[in-house]
């Protein structure tokens, strides 16, 4: 068995749009992930991928950016505003936990401190199967905490959100209920489909426990990676300071800047389906692992400038290649959230009051707006249990 490692930015995009490379990542974390979208492959993927992309058409974006997100994001802050700091990894699992439950389908009836709390702990846990394959510490420990985890979500959160939403469908179906009342999620497009594509339950219920790890985790760890790059920025370009404040496109094109230095995941992984021949110009068997180097590729000197590995928000736009860089994969994989999180690349006509941001860049723009600084006594941490060194602890101060 060969490891093979594809680094620069135009053979990484080839080969993760090759229809013969499954994915490979993730075969640590089955015990969550077996038979997730992230796992399946070929047409199996495809049918799951068309009827949960049903949620996240562009309407739904622009009406949860302007209707839903701001709210959410205003009273998360609150309670941090007037205690005047806040651990910027905390308040991000709480904004982004209510953000992808609602979209996932996952319903929080008492809206109580302690249900957060739960549900919070569940989320956090589940994000160890994610990183299993990168775990340092005893991995059959760390399993038999995802399980425990899968089975309190299951019970208390998942059965309850999917009777819901069964009633609601039936009602739908004899004509009590009109479309527009139901919600718009993840979960009720499945069962939607349920009787054309029938799903067992406990497939469904690890589906929609990835949604809520996909959409949060890698937001998380994005959004204090930016924040983190506009700090030492705007410690070294003091003449940047407000423009980060004022200058919105400017705040989104940093944030891009910062996810193509900060992939979620420093790589993909494939294996070949039947023998293939690579973009690299190597043949590669079922038995190899392509390791894609998502890190690598978004520092392509030939992409990205000289400079590609800097941070640097003024940086020219490439012709090749998305700001973003490879950050939010490429084919038939590419992430479902990619405008949610990271909105629409402005075009020359775009205004204001009208662009569509993406969560990151709505969050720090609140936090900016707050005067949030690094708290000096109490520096962030990394987390060094995985290698992806993403922040475990970020404490901010507000106001001036
Ligand atoms: C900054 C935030 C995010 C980053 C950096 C990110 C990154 C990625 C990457 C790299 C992949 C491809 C994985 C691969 O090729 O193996 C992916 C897939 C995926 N992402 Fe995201 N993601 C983000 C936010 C979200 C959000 C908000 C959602 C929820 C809507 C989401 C849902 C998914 C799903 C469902 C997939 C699997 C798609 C498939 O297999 O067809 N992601 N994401």
């Amino acid at each position: 068995m060969a490891s093979i490692v594809v680094s620069g930015y135009q053979l990484a995009n080839e080969t993760l749009r090759m229809a013969d490379l499954r994915q490979a990542l993730y075969d640590e974390g089955a015990i969550l992930m077996d038979k997730v979208l992230v796992n399946l492959h070929g047409q199996e993927h495809r049918q799951r991928r068309n009827i949960e992309t049903k949620v996240f058409r562009r309407d739904f974006f622009q009406w949860y950016e302007t209707q839903v997100f701001p709210q959410t994001l205003k009273e998360t802050l609150a309670p941090y505003l007037a205690s005047g700091k806040t651990d910027l990894v905390d308040f991000g699992f709480r904004v982004m936990m209510n953000l992808t439950a609602d979209f996932s389908g996952v319903d929080r009836p008492l809206r109580t401190p302690e249900e957060t709390a739960q549900l919070l702990h569940i989320l956090r846990t589940f994000g160890k199967a994610a990183t299993l394959g990168q775990a340092l510490g005893d991995k059959e420990a760390i399993k038999a905490e995802i399980q425990q985890a899968m089975d309190e979500f299951d019970q208390v959160f998942f059965r309850p959100s999917m009777q819901r939403r069964q009633t609601l469908l039936a009602e739908l179906a004899s004509g009590q209920r009109s479309e527009d009342s139901l919600p718009r999620d993840v979960l009720l497009e499945l069962l939607r489909n349920a009787p054309e594509h029938p799903i067992e339950h406990e497939v469904l219920m690890k589906e929609i426990g990835f949604f809520l790890l996909a959409g949060a985790f890698t937001t998380i760890h994005t959004l204090t990676h930016a924040v983190h790059e506009i700090f030492t920025w705007r410690t070294e370009h003091p003449e940047d300071a407000k423009r980060y404040e004022q200058d919105r496109f400017f705040l989104q094109r940093a944030i891009h800047e910062s996810m193509r230095l900060h992939p979620s995941s420093p790589t993909a992984g494939r294996r070949p389906t039947c023998p293939v021949h690579l973009p690299t110009g190597q043949d590669a068997t079922e038995q190899d692992m392509v390791s894609v180097d998502l890190m690598a590729a978004n520092r392509d000197v030939g992409v990205f400038g000289a400079d590609a590995a800097q941070y640097n928000p003024h940086r020219p736009a490439s012709k090749q290649a998305s700001p973003y860089g490879l950050s939010f994969g490429m084919g038939m994989h590419a992430c479902v959230g990619l405008n949610l999180a990271a909105g629409l690349l402005p075009r020359a006509d775009a205004r204001e009051q009208d662009h569509q941001w993406g969560t990151v860049t709505l969050i720090v723009h609140e936090l900016l707006m707050n005067g949030a600084r690094p708290d000096p006594d109490r520096p962030g941490v990394v987390d060094r249990s995985t290698i992806r060194n993403n922040w475990s602890s970020y404490p901010l101060l507000f106001g001036v």
